[in-house]
């Protein structure tokens, strides 16, 4: 029988990308154990980052003689490295007596890196490397950037008009896109480890950053705010903090304790002398070093003109609706003082999905 590898791992994509966002600083795998090309169980990797998603599926199949001779589909290589019971992923797969898998992607973690693959190799379990590595790569834009650059995968959302526009000219910018957008911009958000914002996106709008989908509340990112002379407030709902989760402060402030009272909140302190560059790789890095894999961003014209004229935006996640605001409406990007055409840099289109009337455009820029 001829069996539907492509369609297996695609189901474990499937099963990666229902975690992504949820693990922590661990990347979200999906995995599928097939017998005979029928189903025999699937997993992916829990809540900030454990169990992982191969331990889930094979604890998931009650008859453990049914793994025998059965065939694994996982998105990232099985990890070399031991849980707390002292078992590595790897451990488990050789225990089963499963007969071959199918690896997505390599693990560029030093711990893992080439070893989980060699150890299964090395017991005589068939192991068909890089099998869908595109697809199955795009789980792990995040982990692979925190792990390879030491800086998060950085995605920066507009929610524009026809024309380009995010907001009036009286900074008035809810809502300019329809209410599908907005749904799936929180799913983005729950896919995202982190989420920042500026003071000023802040005084104006008001918004609370998090997840609002039923049953995915839980997977709200953390907040980073960019708040350089510590203006905003205790009472802004960017400080709810009912989800339990950080929220991380940039200021060039030494002290000011209004906000002291909140424990989830982190001031972390950045050098007033830093150029504009240093100042968004000190951040990027930081974040890195605290296990941001994803971050998302939603500000306005001055950080968006900043991160695209630094060359720091990994991917553009534009919404853009039918209607029209002109000219003295606010622009998602202010003068970048461009020369000449062939300085201008290309955002190439990876994908694109309608919401009624809107429109995303992803795009990433071409090098
Ligand atoms: N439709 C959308 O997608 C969208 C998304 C977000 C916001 N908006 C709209 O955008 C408007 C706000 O845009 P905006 O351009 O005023 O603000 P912005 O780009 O969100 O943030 C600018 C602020 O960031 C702070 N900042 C931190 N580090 C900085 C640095 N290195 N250099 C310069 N500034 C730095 C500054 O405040 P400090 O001096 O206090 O540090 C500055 O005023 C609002 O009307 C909001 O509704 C729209």
């Amino acid at each position: 029988m001829l069996a539907n590898h492509t369609k297996w791992m695609n189901y474990a994509i499937l099963q990666g990308l229902r975690s992504k966002g949820a693990t922590g600083k661990n990347p979200p795998v999906g995995c599928v154990i097939v017998k005979n090309d029928l189903l025999l169980s699937y997993g992916k990797t829990g809540l900030s980052g454990r169990p992982h998603a191969e331990e889930e599926a094979i604890n998931n199949v009650s008859d453990k003689k049914n793994l025998i001779g059965s065939s694994m589909y996982v998105t990232l290589e099985p990890c070399a490295h031991k849980n707390i019971n002292g078992l590595s992923c790897v451990d488990q797969i050789y225990k089963t007596g499963i007969k071959e898998v199918f690896v997505g992607c390599v693990d560029p973690d030093p711990r893992t890196n080439k070893k989980g693959i060699n150890f299964l190799k090395k017991k005589e379990i068939k192991v068909h490397e890089n099998f869908l590595k595109d697809q199955a790569g795009k789980l792990y834009d995040g982990f692979f950037s925190r792990i390879l650059n030491k800086k998060p995968y950085v995605s920066l959302k507009i929610a524009c008009s026809l024309d380009g526009k995010i907001a009036l000219k009286n900074n008035k910018s809810k809502w300019i896109t329809n209410e599908l957008s907005r749904s799936y911009s929180h799913l983005l958000r729950s896919q995202n480890d982190a989420i920042m914002t500026s003071s000023s996106t802040i005084l104006n709008d008001n918004p609370r950053m998090n997840c609002r989908l039923n049953g995915l509340q839980i997977n709200s990112p953390i907040k980073v705010i960019l708040d350089r002379f510590l203006k905003v407030s205790s009472k802004y709902n960017i400080f709810d903090t009912s989800n339990k989760k950080d929220i991380f402060l940039y200021s060039v402030l030494e002290t000011k304790d209004h906000l002291n009272e909140n424990k989830f909140l982190k001031k972390i302190k950045v050098d007033k002398q830093f150029s504009d560059e240093e100042f968004f790789n000190f951040i990027f890095t930081d974040l890195a070093s605290k296990g941001i894999n994803n971050l998302l961003i939603e500000t306005g014209s001055i950080i968006n003109t900043l991160l695209l004229s630094l060359n720091l935006v990994d991917e553009l996640l534009i919404f853009r609706s039918g209607n029209i605001i002109g000219n003295d409406g606010l622009s998602f990007v202010n003068n970048l003082n461009f020369k000449e055409i062939n300085d201008l840099k290309d955002y190439k289109i990876s994908s694109s999905k309608t919401f009624g009337n809107d429109i995303l455009e992803i795009r990433n820029l071409i090098s």
